[in-house]
């Protein structure tokens, strides 16, 4: 009987990789920009009758985050009708105004941002105890309210926040730090799964350059994918490869992929009943059966960067559109995830039948307030100050959408991790993969 790791770490050379990351700190003066901040801030609103008591304060990579007591004398709609004054007069650029339970929270931008690295919040990230076997929860960034370490839970509750939705959108303009978000989630993937429990599908139009360390990954399905009619192909064999699946669940009675897993690598079943229709001229169709060897099967991550590249062509959109749909409706008990990546977060690049189906939405600076409503269903977006800082809506959190940063990883930084994860997942006698599943699996007899 088969057994999985209980490790909850990263690949066995990650750790040594992320000692190396040192907080430098914040600048010096940053404590003391903060407390004047505040204090500014509170006799600004007070010279314009919004007399409040400050609750706390608190300094984010971004902003000081400055929690006014609620009273009758201020309210968001009041403070958000002073702010070109506030910017003006006072020098205090205001990023948000947010209402809360018994306060009212307001964030002023900061002259010199604190950038994250990403090693540097693996350092603090928690891991569930099946990695780096399996793990379906990556992180998203740093909320900006808590300084809490934000995840995207594709499959299980974890951290503290609930399952997210299975497929995730991120959206914003160009230097917004989209591409540097999905490197990290890719490297996330790769750091806490084995190749055979997780597989990577990349589309990207721009050749492939921000991901090419990806390259050295065994996760990686196939190489990176730089040309339509590729990606058109790709997308065709994804929908076959969830049919495929979803027949192999059905035979099994498995209600999702962990579950089929499970039986399969306790022995409850080794081969699966898979109903085939045959084709009869007669009005009746007649059923049979084939037998197939039930395997475990990885879960795919198909990450498509530049997607408004592809859709624009109406022939792309139409074909591929519908099928990039059908997963989004379908993927989820199969263990198939979409991670859509655009800078045009419009009706053509992602129709109404796909975003419907889509409950993480992750929007980073986009430069008009139309676009942040199209993203993330409100204002605020344009505000933000590019290079990961992100408006997130994930499913399952409540509150919204919630302010956060998300870490910098280096492409030499990158590479060297990737290097090392490599070298801890070589792809061994024992682990047979055949059409992406494994035959065997190393590591778990
Ligand atoms: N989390 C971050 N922290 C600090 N700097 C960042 C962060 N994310 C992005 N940047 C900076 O912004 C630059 C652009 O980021 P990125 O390439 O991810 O943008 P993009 O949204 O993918 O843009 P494009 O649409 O042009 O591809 C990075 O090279 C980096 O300098
Ligand atoms: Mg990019």
């Amino acid at each position: 009987m088969t057994k999985i790791a209980q490790t909850g770490t990263f690949h066995k050379s990650v750790p040594a990789l992320l000692a190396d990351y040192h907080d430098g700190g914040e600048m010096a003066n940053a404590d003391a920009w903060l407390t004047d901040t505040a204090e500014t801030l509170k006799e600004a609103l007070r010279s314009y009758h919004m007399k409040a008591d400050i609750k706390s304060i608190r300094l984010t990579p971004n902003a000081a985050l400055v929690l006014f007591k609620g009273n009758d004398n201020i309210s968001v709609d009041r403070i958000e009708k002073k702010r070109s004054y506030l910017y003006t007069t006072w020098g205090l650029d205001i990023l948000a105004v947010r209402p809360g339970k018994g306060y009212i929270a307001v964030m002023v931008k900061r002259d010199s941002r604190h950038v994250t690295e990403t090693g540097l919040l693996w350092q603090r990230r928690e891991l569930a105890e099946t990695a780096p076997y399996y793990n379906t929860s990556f992180v998203v960034g740093e909320r900006e309210d808590s300084g809490e370490l934000l995840y995207l839970n594709l499959a299980h509750p974890f951290g503290g926040q609930p399952v997210s939705g299975p497929h995730t959108l991120i959206a914003g303009e160009s230097g917004g730090g989209k591409g540097v978000l999905a490197a990290n989630l890719i490297m996330d993937i790769c750091a806490t799964n084995s190749p055979e429990m997780a597989r990577i599908h990349l589309i990207d139009p721009k050749a492939g350059v921000d991901y090419q360390w990806l390259e050295s990954l065994p996760h990686l399905e196939g190489g990176i994918v730089t040309e339509m009619d590729e990606s058109s192909q790709r997308y065709v064999d994804l929908v076959a490869e969830m049919e495929r699946r979803y027949a192999l669940l059905g035979g099994a009675r498995a209600r999702d992929l962990d579950t089929f897993n499970e039986r399969v690598r306790s022995g409850e079943i080794d081969k699966v009943q898979v109903k085939v229709k045959v084709a009869t001229d007669g009005p009746v169709q007649e059923v049979s059966f084939q037998e197939h060897d039930a395997l475990v099967m990885p879960r795919l991550y198909v990450v498509h960067d530049e997607l408004a590249d592809y859709m624009i062509d109406d022939d792309y959109r139409k074909d591929t559109g519908s099928l990039i749909a059908r997963l989004a409706a379908k993927g989820r008990a199969c263990g198939i995830h979409l991670i859509l990546v655009t800078q045009r977060p419009d009706k053509i690049t992602i129709p109404g039948k796909i975003k419907a189906n889509i409950a993480n939405k992750i929007c980073l600076r986009v430069s008009s307030k139309v676009n942040s409503n199209l993203v993330i269903d409100e204002a605020g977006a344009e505000d933000l100050m590019g290079a990961g800082h992100m408006l997130a809506i994930i499913g399952g959190v409540p509150g919204g959408a919630q302010f956060a940063q998300s870490s910098y990883m280096d492409p030499w930084d990158a590479q060297l991790m990737a290097e090392a994860i490599s070298e801890d997942c070589p792809v061994s006698d024992e682990a047979e993969v055949e059409d992406g599943n494994v035959v065997q699996m190393r590591g778990a007899a």
